[in-house]
């Protein structure tokens, strides 16, 4: 854009006005054609979600903004094909409620629960292309898009993918549908959710004394005359689905009207967010989410300025609604508390009514080994602490947390109780993008996150 010309105003707001605008982190896809007629098909596809519920998700996203409830939002960094599996989505929904009710047990508050999954299938790259032995080849991004694997046919973008894309959401988020409401989130099953890991583990053990007396809680309500084997508070749990939304035309095609209010919604999850490289406040990231009902969220690295942030909230949440936006603060341990304090003072003095969550991830990434991607455990907690401390020094609320995480034993972050080293990384590392934090370190987190939500 000439840098010389007056701000344009954005287009006028329709699922596709995006196209208008420039949108980084774009797949080149080799054959436009195909690709328009494969989000044709996905566009005739059912909704994934719906927009009442996106409705009820904003609802809750207000009360933790209001400091009446904690947002915990955690999934893989990317989903793959290729790991899909009802064993692997029960697992991380399992490790998921486990953190639940280690925070709501912890902080006595409500814990609203948000999966990076059912759709988390693209990623936005720091470099377009990837060399190895001398080959250069374009970037994986996602199975959305291309293959992990390394070669010249695999890294072709093929449009095909966004349908299995589709498909795969919709059986993910048809388990976790029956997982939540079909018995297994029951809070009488705090203990079975543990039964793999707690032979084996200190956070483990921790785990299950907490469900003792979360069982005993449970038998003293029961006594009192509370109905607790009819009251669906204590057997389904509501858990939202969510992702980045960085590949613009298939969320065109899962973009809706809804019937009840003729606003339109982003059906193919609850909450969509943009990410650091994609929030540039006059590209076609912004300008997409600013048009639908759902919650949005931002990622915020070091580089942001107050100003910016006021001007994205202008864009996404012009009438203030609370629960609308979340900014997810992800600047890394060790600049965050001189950058943090600054956006939190300048978006606090706007009065912009925002969630606040923190990504101890994405800031705390570094390679070891000769290019294995990880993250330390200490790092990761020490971020959430500079969180919890400057929100409290602001007197604002430390909303919650967004975090890259797995329920399998996986080794792809460093220490943790368990200690887990550099040399152990190539045991267990199967992560398709960025290093997750196992189910151990994860609960080991819970446990500390709600230490520091009680303090
Ligand atoms: C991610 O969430 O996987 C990601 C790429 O985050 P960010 O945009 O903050 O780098
Ligand atoms: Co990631």
């Amino acid at each position: 854009m000439d840098p010389t010309s007056a701000p344009v105003a954005p287009p006028a707001w329709t699922p596709s006005s995006w196209r208008q605008l420039p949108a980084a982190q774009q797949p080149e896809w080799p054959d436009p054609q195909a690709l328009e007629a494969v989000l044709a098909e996905v566009a005739r596809q059912p909704p994934l979600v719906f927009a009442g519920e996106a409705r009820a998700l904003r609802a809750e996203l207000a009360r933790v903004a209001a400091g009446e409830a904690f947002l915990l939002q955690g999934g893989d960094c990317a989903e793959t094909f290729a790991a899909f599996s009802a064993d692997g989505i029960r697992d991380k929904l399992k490790i998921l409620l486990q953190m639940a009710v280690v925070l709501t047990y912890g902080a006595q508050l409500p814990v609203v629960k948000v999966g990076r999954i059912a759709g988390q299938f693209a990623k936005p790259r720091s470099k377009p292309t990837e060399t190895v032995d001398g080959a250069t080849l374009p970037a994986y991004r996602g199975d959305a898009v291309n293959q992990l694997d390394f070669s010249a046919d695999g890294r072709v973008p093929d449009p095909h993918r966004l349908m299995q894309v589709y498909h795969q959401s919709a059986a993910t988020l048809n388990l976790l549908r029956a997982f939540t409401r079909g018995g297994f989130a029951d809070l009488e099953r705090v203990h079975q959710w543990n039964r793999e890991f707690v032979a084996d583990s200190a956070q483990g053990q921790r785990y299950e004394a907490l469900a003792a007396e979360i069982t005993r809680a449970l038998s003293f309500l029961r006594a009192c005359g509370v109905d607790v084997d009819n009251d669906p508070t204590f057997h389904t749990v509501d858990f939202w689905t969510s992702h980045e939304a960085l590949l613009l035309g298939y969320e065109e095609a899962l973009t809706r009207r809804d019937s009840l209010t003729g606003d339109w919604y982003d059906c193919s999850a609850h909450m969509l967010w943009a990410g650091e490289r994609t929030r540039a406040v006059d590209g076609a990231h912004v300008h997409f989410l600013s048009g639908v009902g759902n919650p949005v969220g931002v990622k915020i690295g070091p580089k942001a300025d107050p100003d910016e942030i006021a001007e994205l909230s202008k864009r996404l949440n012009p009438d203030g609604v609370p629960g609308r936006l979340t900014l997810i603060t992800r600047m890394g341990a060790e600049a965050a508390p001189t950058h943090l304090p600054t956006l939190v003072r300048g978006v606090r003095d706007l009065g912009l009514p925002v969630v606040w969550s923190c990504d101890p991830m994405h800031g705390n990434t570094y390679t070891v080994n000769g290019g294995t991607k990880t993250r330390h455990f200490t790092d990761v907690l020490s971020e959430i602490r500079t969180f919890f401390a400057v929100h409290d020094q602001e007197g604002t609320v430390p909303g919650g947390i967004h975090i890259e995480l797995t329920g399998e034993d996986v080794t792809e972050c460093l220490g943790g109780a368990q200690e887990i080293a550099d040399t152990q990384l190539d045991h267990r590392y199967e992560s398709a993008c960025d290093p997750r934090l196992n189910n151990k370190q994860a609960l080991e987190l819970a446990f500390q996150v709600a230490q520091m939500l009680r303090e």
